[in-house]
């Protein structure tokens, strides 16, 4: 029997406090390519995404608008559903930290965290930023403020229950070594591995509002948020059941740099003290910015990616952010480099080639055969291994090259000038190359790809296609694939 490769890559849960903006789109969008890369290399992928629902940021935000939490996050819960439709996030589960599956695991988790003696009850004080859901002592603030997004904190002092963090400094810091691909990219590692190294003090893990899954051992308290969160990467596998054995652990968690430690410190730990293997890998992407600063709710610089989706197409929006950015930067938004690259890169690049070549095609009634002469300019190995060190903007720029290959063949070949044998062998690499390109794009671009295979005639392929072979189509010239934004 052959065993698939299984692939199981994760998304940050967004929090419900207010619709998706174009950042959380990005996110979902990069995780979607890799999900789709893998699934072309055949693959059994899971993918996996949902929504942050709990906490004090939330039932804030649901107080302002003044709807029940319950409600409220029904609502937001399904403009998040609604845009990844839009986006064509081809995720295979959603999970909701409200749904009972997710509950129940967490307070399981939680239980066996403290059978296992990591859980005691304290006094917690110190301060806490409700926009990040984060606990800061004193030392950690930044001129009164809070270190991660700027913002004013509040005082607590509280009764509550503490994790013993402080418990897995070694064994956390042995991890690390024996695993360098866990902390990605590698610029971020050290950081982290200094923080470790600097001493782990225990965390809070519970709090005294309602809106919360109920602490097991206390149901005065609620579960602090984002161990209620992270738990979502092991909910959705229905831990410790057949889907989790199946998936776990996760290939890759892929989440924005202002998380990474809940991602490589926390959760790892929880992990350890429960007996779970933690995740093979956590990679940072960078953030989207406008005018230099993140995007964000509560900042309020948000941009609506359907307003954009629907503007200039998904796939136009997709290949935008992914090109523009290398994978794990910051990157600034802007309206005029998007409209920039669609017109100088996916119309006059794609979009001409694929109409270029069918009109060709479609007046030619000869044999369409002959030698190989396009392939050697498709460099599918560097293309591999971009995907494979999530340089997703140079896999991108490896599948462009032969885009350019193959326009330019064109332009040397002069097509017009031909006819019989010599035509017929022309066309036969041009639509051989189509057929590839298809593929190729088919993770960034997935509309496109199929334009391009309907109007082929051809079945859509994995990578294992990706090689010249006799041209089985049946084409039928179709619509320009991207129109020029003038
Ligand atoms: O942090 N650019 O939720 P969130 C790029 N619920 N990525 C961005 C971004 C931007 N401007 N703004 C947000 C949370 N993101 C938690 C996560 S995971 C167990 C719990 C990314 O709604 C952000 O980095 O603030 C994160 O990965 C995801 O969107 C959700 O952000
Ligand atoms: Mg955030």
């Amino acid at each position: 029997m052959i065993k698939f490769k299984k692939f199981y890559v994760t998304t940050g849960i967004d929090y419900v406090n207010a619709p998706p903006h174009v950042g959380h789109a990005y996110e979902k969008i990069c995780a979607d390519i890799i999900a789709r890369w893998h699934r072309l290399k055949g693959e059994n992928v899971f993918f996996l995404t949902g929504t942050d629902e709990h906490g004090e940021k939330v039932e804030e935000a649901a107080k302002i608008s003044g709807k029940e939490p319950e409600e409220f996050v029904e609502e937001i819960t399904s403009t998040f559903k609604e845009t990844w439709k839009i986006l064509n996030i081809s995720y295979d589960d959603f999970i909701r930290t409200t749904e009972k599956r997710h509950e129940e695991i967490v307070a399981k988790l939680v239980k066996k965290n403290f059978d296992n003696g990591d859980v005691y009850k304290g006094e917690y004080e110190g301060w806490f930023c409700v926009p990040c859901e984060t606990f800061w002592t004193e030392l950690q603030l930044k001129n009164g403020k809070c270190p991660t997004c700027g913002r004013k904190v509040q005082k607590l002092k509280e009764e509550a229950y503490f994790f013993k963090l402080s418990k897995y400094q070694e064994k956390l810091l042995n991890f690390y070594e024996k695993n360098p691909e866990f902390l990605s990219p590698s610029f971020r590692a050290n950081e982290i591995i200094n923080r470790v190294k600097a001493g782990l003090k225990d965390i809070c893990i519970t709090r005294s509002s309602k809106w919360g899954v109920p602490f097991p051992i206390d149901n005065r308290f609620t579960i602090y948020v984002w161990v209620d969160a992270l738990v979502n990467y092991i909910s959705a596998l229905d831990w410790p059941e057949e889907k989790f054995k199946k998936f776990w652990p996760a290939d890759l968690h892929l989440i924005g740099k202002e998380i990474n430690w809940f991602h490589t410190v926390i959760w790892p730990a929880i992990l350890f003290s429960a007996g779970i293997e933690p995740p093979k890998k956590v990679f940072c992407h960078g953030w989207l910015t406008a005018e230099k600063q993140k995007i964000s709710k509560s900042l309020g610089n948000v941009i609506d990616p359907v307003y954009l989706a629907k503007k200039y197409s998904t796939d136009s929006l997709r290949y935008f952010l992914v090109k523009e950015i290398p994978f794990g930067e910051d990157g600034d938004f802007s309206e005029n480099s998007l409209i920039a690259r669609i017109n100088g890169e996916l119309v006059a690049d794609l979009g001409n080639l694929v109409y270029r070549v069918l009109s060709l095609a479609e007046k030619f009634d000869g044999e369409i055969e002959g030698k190989v002469e396009l392939e050697k300019k498709l460099d599918l190995r560097k293309i591999e291994e971009s995907m494979e060190k999530l340089e997703l903007h140079n896999a991108l720029n490896g599948i462009w090259n032969f885009i350019r290959a193959t326009n330019k063949y064109v332009n040397e070949k002069e097509p017009w000038k031909l006819k019989g044998k010599e035509l017929g062998e022309v066309i036969y690499n041009l639509l051989e190359a189509l057929r590839v390109i298809a593929i190729l794009v088919s993770p960034s671009l997935p509309s496109s790809a199929e334009k391009i295979n309907q109007q082929l005639g051809v079945k859509a392929g994995l990578l294992k296609d990706c090689k010249f072979k006799k041209f089985e189509g049946k084409i039928k010239k179709g619509e320009y694939l991207f129109r020029k934004v003038e």
